[in-house]
């Protein structure tokens, strides 16, 4: 299990210069004219910002590159993992007070996810947020998904509101074939447009995705990923199992709910086959997940059973928020999901049972028999004759029309080609 963890792309490939940070270039210039008017010893009219716009635009690693490339020093605290008013009072107030320590010329504080605080458990904590505004002597920035949320007004006030957009696709496009350039991966170009396109803007995703089926391989082509058979449902399953496991809040596990085409029965084979995964070393997370997965098991043989279709939402909730609801997870970490073993051996047995009855048809054509007579008359002889003598085998298949290696795939037969030739196609050349 442990080769599987491997380190997330997104770290690795994390910008570490402004210059780095691609796209929203407007957003960028503004935010850094801003930290110069700190650095220049001024204070700015509003002395905190609030980058805001939607998932994986790249506004914490634009802090963060900002704080490396400029040499400043960084408090950071996530807002919604700081529960109380009172830890954020002592890990974030006296910093924003106080001068630097290690001689860095100036810090930056960063409260990232404000709105992630919900004003009705964490009381006080949007209080807090703005007395630390109203008192630092460092630039503070706010990082938010949504800035508009009315609980978050009177920060709003006292903040200038630099607005990210999501990144193109063609912007996006280039940083997954930079990765996979400096990850020796040969990936074909449609792969990472498909990718890109499915990211919605969201840089994170498309990386997460990218390293989901890139990490580890020499090439990664489409017809690679058609063979496997499931390439679009594949790439939107990571998406929804890492959704489901990794999210912190249970409201965004549940979000995967509104997706209009989830497969709620593929999600519990998903869930079933990478909790483990994901969730491992924690004993208790894990054993959490697989009960709420079979409590909602229990309840979807009942509504097959019974009809009773208005069990359904508790059995959604339980694959959902149950499984991300799991006490004791341990903290994100990236892993490489797998394909649910059991559709995959079911797949496996269909592709058999297709290919036997394709045989068997050309074999009833030929032999004016039907497709079972085929299967229960004729093909043991050609097995017994393909076994004995490979030769003239392929040569009956051949009059068929059927391919050598699919017979011997379908039927498990192991023909070993001896060099010499049987007598029968050395009397055909001789006569030749
Ligand atoms: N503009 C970007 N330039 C380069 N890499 C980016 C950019 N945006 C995102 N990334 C990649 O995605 C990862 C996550 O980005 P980041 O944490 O900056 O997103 P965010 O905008 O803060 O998202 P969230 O709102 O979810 O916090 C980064 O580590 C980096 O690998
Ligand atoms: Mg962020």
């Amino acid at each position: 299990m442990e080769e599987r963890i491997k380190v997330p792309w997104v770290e690795k490939y994390r910008p570490s210069t402004i210059d780095d940070v691609i796209g929203n270039p407007d957003s960028k210039r503004e935010f850094i004219a801003w930290l110069n008017k700190w650095l220049a010893g001024k204070t700015p009219e509003k002395k905190a910002v609030i980058l805001h716009g939607p998932p994986g635009c790249g506004k914490t690693s634009l802090v963060h590159a900002a704080t490396k490339q400029l040499g400043l020093e960084l408090v950071e605290v996530n807002a919604s993992d700081v529960r109380t008013s009172e830890a954020l009072r002592r890990r974030v107030l006296r910093a924003a007070i106080e001068g630097t320590l290690s001689g860095a010329r100036s810090k930056i504080i960063l409260l990232d996810e404000v709105d992630g605080i919900s004003p009705r458990e964490d009381a006080g904590g949007l209080e807090t947020i703005t007395e630390i505004i109203r008192s630092s002597r460092h630039p503070v920035v706010l990082t938010a998904n949504d800035p508009w949320h009315p609980s978050l007004r009177d920060l709003r006030n006292l903040c200038e509101l630099i607005e990210f957009k999501k990144i193109g696709v063609r912007e996006i496009v280039k940083v997954l074939s930079d990765i996979c350039k400096r990850e020796g991966v040969d990936c074909d170009p449609a792969v990472i447009k498909a990718i890109a396109e499915n990211s919605e803007g969201d840089l994170r995703a498309a990386i997460n995705d990218l390293q989901s089926i890139a990490a580890g391989r020499r090439a990664v082509t489409l017809g690679d990923l058609e063979i496997l058979g499931y390439r679009a449902k594949q790439l939107n399953m990571f998406e929804v199992v890492r959704i489901v496991l990794t999210s912190k809040r249970i409201e965004s596990a549940k979000a995967v709910l509104s997706m209009p085409s989830l497969d709620y029965e593929m999600l519990i084979q998903w869930l079933n086959e990478n909790i483990p995964y994901q969730y491992s070393p924690s004993l208790l997370a894990i054993a959490d997940a697989y009960e709420a997965l079979s409590k909602a098991d229990v309840i979807l043989a009942r509504i097959k059973r019974e009809q009773a279709w208005t069990l359904l939402p508790y059995a959604l909730d339980l694959i959902t928020a149950g499984v991300a609801g799991a006490r004791d997870k341990p903290p994100f970490k990236f892993v490489k999901y797998n394909f649910p073993y059991k559709l995959r051996a079911l797949s496996y047995s269909r592709e058999a049972r297709e290919e036997k009855i394709r045989i068997a048809r050309a074999i009833a054509r030929a032999c004016h028999t039907s497709v079972r007579i085929a299967l229960i008359e004729v093909v043991p002889y050609i097995r017994l004759i393909y076994e004995n003598n490979p030769e003239r085998g392929s040569l009956i298949l051949g009059t068929l029309g059927i391919p050598e290696d699919s017979f011997a795939r379908a039927f498990g037969v192991t023909a070993v080609k001896t060099r010499e030739t049987s007598s029968f196609t050395r009397a055909r050349s001789r006569r030749a």
